[in-house]
């Protein structure tokens, strides 16, 4: 075939060109990402008629994403979650355990952590240093149809009373407030902990620039964080909010959904309690990505 120059000002044909450089690509899934990231980045630029300044902006701001990211902090998943694509993913992910009982996702965040440490059920999570209401967290793994999954591991993490995780605060002890469990026989596991607060999320980056150009709201509700993985089972990543929360239905990272939203019950004695159920669906055990060590 003899190769022609593009005709100028043609979208159509300038697209056709590039998908078709994309034809050699051997991996076939990211020949097909590709193909539609490609399909989709064209017609963006076309619907809002993107300037070549406006292009290098956006190019700065992924650079700035990059930059802003580092063992304390990891923006790109912060972009990710303030544009509701993590939970998009995570949704999508898990439609299908959802429709049958399985328990909603959420998305996981920046503030996970490698070698959480390993905690006996029963144990307090918080430093006695650790100021704020007690909270006991009492949860249950289980299969789809309700058989209990013994020697899974549930990695849990959360914000402290002043809405700051352990690695955020210099007042915290190192590990403060995270811990890594084993159900028992039943499936059960516990611990107890302090009640978390709402919090913003990191503004101090490029997101943070983008929010206060939206006009936006910075604030997660309340809540703790739980990944658990038990052998044939798909891992769940999830969070329980505080549905008593201000921002309970306007959680900036758009990932307090439906079921997720929960009461934490007084105790009678100025505590609060919590009882989850954590339903799981068959399939490969993968833990996702640690976004910090
Ligand atoms: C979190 O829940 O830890 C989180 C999620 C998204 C952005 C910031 C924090
Ligand atoms: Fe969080």
């Amino acid at each position: 075939m003899t190769k022609q120059p593009l005709p100028a000002s043609n979208p159509a044909a300038l697209l056709e060109a590039v998908l078709q450089t994309n034809e050699t690509t051997r991996n076939p899934r990211l020949k097909e990402v590709m193909a539609a990231a490609i399909r989709h980045l064209h017609a963006f630029a076309i619907e809002v008629d993107l300037t070549p300044d406006e292009l290098q902006v956006g190019l700065d701001f992924l650079v700035a994403i990059g930059k802003a990211t580092g063992p304390k902090k990891h923006e790109g998943i912060l972009l990710a979650d303030i544009l509701g694509l993590a939970t998009l993913v995570q949704l999508r992910n898990a439609r299908d355990a959802v429709a049958a009982g399985g328990t909603e996702p959420a998305l996981v965040g920046p503030f996970w952590r490698e070698n959480q440490p390993l905690r006996e059920n029963g144990a307090h999570i918080a430093s006695d240093a650790t100021p704020g209401p007690r909270f006991e967290v009492r949860g249950r793994v289980l299969s789809l149809d309700g058989k209990p999954l013994a020697g899974a591991r549930i990695e849990t993490w959360q914000a402290s009373p002043e809405g700051l995780y352990e690695n955020q605060d210099e007042a915290q002890e190192h590990m403060n407030l995270r811990g890594r469990l084993e159900t028992d026989a039943q499936g059960r596991f516990w611990f107890t902990s302090v009640r978390p607060a709402g919090y913003p999320v990191p503004t101090d980056g490029p997101c943070g620039e983008l929010l206060a150009a939206q006009g936006r709201k910075v604030m997660r509700p309340a809540h703790l964080h739980f990944i658990v993985a038990a052998e044939g089972y798909k891992v769940l990543a999830t969070q329980i909010f505080d549905i008593e929360d201000p921002n309970a239905f306007e959680d900036v990272v758009f990932g307090a959904v439906g079921s997720l939203l929960r009461k934490f019950e007084p105790d009678g004695d100025g505590g609060y309690v919590l009882d989850i159920e954590l339903r799981l669906e068959p399939g490969e055990t993968r833990l996702p990505h640690c976004p910090l060590p």
